[in-house]
């Protein structure tokens, strides 16, 4: 690839997107790009929307080898990363993810090993476990999909793949390990019992869905949150949809703010959730959503007074409801969440 464009006129400055600090003194951007094209987004879409999002001033990368789209976008990174281009390897935050077949000791070097190949690197900034259930599910499959394999959380289990990827950490391919759609009964257990503890929780956080209680624990233990969906990912798949599921772009609360600073209710959404605390991830596919999603945490700040009202708006919604992982004769999603705050066997 070489029609990446290090002098786009439409680009705002990297210098001017906050960063959060991480445990360990590292610093990642305050938002980064999400790069999963749902069912309607090409892989080639999608590495188009990360050279776009690069010219424009990002320079944080949420990838996962289940989004099947890795080799892609590592094209990109190539040529963002060329000489030429004025940006180091070291300017850029790079995240991927281990899916959940891989969990099994053995697989989890080798799937690490194929993501950093697929997106030509020699590090990784962040791995992240993917799902703490080690439940295959074909990709794109139905959310009545089951598999007769389907285990719950097993703790010896998972702290076995936390072990391959302390491994890794040690030799220096992964800067951080990290996290994702785990619980507070899950995230006390693994604390207690990880040698190199998790820097990042990646979860679903967005307006009507805030999980104050997960938020507060991640952070009150030195962990930074990356939120998913914050826009209430309105391009999911009809399959990730039920009929109870809220929209807080529509939220009379964020429409009437959005109106106030002349915005998108999407730049609303993402004002709030870098200036609470957590690193957003939106994803888009068209430059013009790309560039004001950058220019939302870099600019115009929400009050305190809007800052209480979106507070004030959490519908306790879970858009992501993990129903492929269920396991056994379970039917109800929320056995997934320790909701009652036990780890269901
Ligand atoms: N760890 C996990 O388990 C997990 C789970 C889910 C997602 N993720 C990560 O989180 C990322 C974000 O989640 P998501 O993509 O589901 O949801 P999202 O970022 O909340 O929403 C994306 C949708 O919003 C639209 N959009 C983006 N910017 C917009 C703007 N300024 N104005 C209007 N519409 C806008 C996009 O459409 P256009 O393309 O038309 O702009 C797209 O359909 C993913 O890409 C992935 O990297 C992680």
């Amino acid at each position: 690839m070489s029609n990446f464009n290090s002098h786009a006129s439409d680009a705002i400055s990297p210098a001017l997107v906050p960063q959060r600090v991480l445990a360990n003194g590292a610093k990642i951007p305050a938002i980064g790009m999400g790069t999963f094209g749902s069912d309607h987004v090409t892989g080639s879409d999608v590495a188009n929307a990360v050279l776009a999002a690069a010219e424009l001033g990002y320079r944080h990368f949420d990838c996962a080898a289940v989004y099947g789209n890795e080799d892609q976008i590592g094209a990109i990174f190539n040529a963002i990363t060329a000489s030429g281009t004025g940006i180091r390897r070291e300017d850029l935050w790079i995240t991927s993810k281990l899916w959940n077949d891989k969990h099994a000791a053995h697989d989890v070097i080798p799937s690490f090993e194929k993501s950093l190949r697929d997106l030509r690197l020699d590090y990784l900034d962040l791995y992240l476990v993917h799902w703490p259930f080690p439940n295959f599910h074909p990709p794109g499959c139905d959310v009545s999909s089951r598999s007769d394999e389907a285990k719950p959380y097993i703790h010896e289990k998972f702290m076995e793949t936390w072990g391959q990827l302390e491994i890794l950490h040690d030799r220096g391919l992964v800067r951080h390990i990290g996290t994702s759609n785990v619980t507070i009964p899950k995230l006390k257990r693994i604390l207690r019992d990880a040698r190199i503890r998790p820097a990042v929780n990646e979860m679903e956080l967005h307006p009507h869905f805030q999980q104050p209680e997960l938020f507060n624990f991640v952070r009150a233990n030195n962990i930074v949150p990356v939120g998913y969906c914050p826009l209430g990912s309105p391009g999911r798949p009809e399959r990730d949809r039920t009929p109870e599921d809220t929209d807080p772009l529509t939220d009379p609360v964020i429409l009437r703010i959005a109106a106030a600073h002349d915005v998108h209710p999407a730049a609303i959404c993402l004002k709030w959730a870098a200036q609470r605390g957590q690193v957003p991830i939106p994803f888009s596919s068209k430059r013009t959503n790309i560039r004001a999603n950058l220019a939302a945490v870099t600019s115009d700040p929400l009050t305190d007074a809007e800052m209480d009202a979106i507070a004030k708006i959490d519908r306790g919604c879970r858009f992501i409801k993990g129903q492929v992982f269920l396991w056994g004769t379970h039917t109800d999603w929320r056995v997934l969440w320790d909701e009652d705050g036990t780890i269901k066997a």
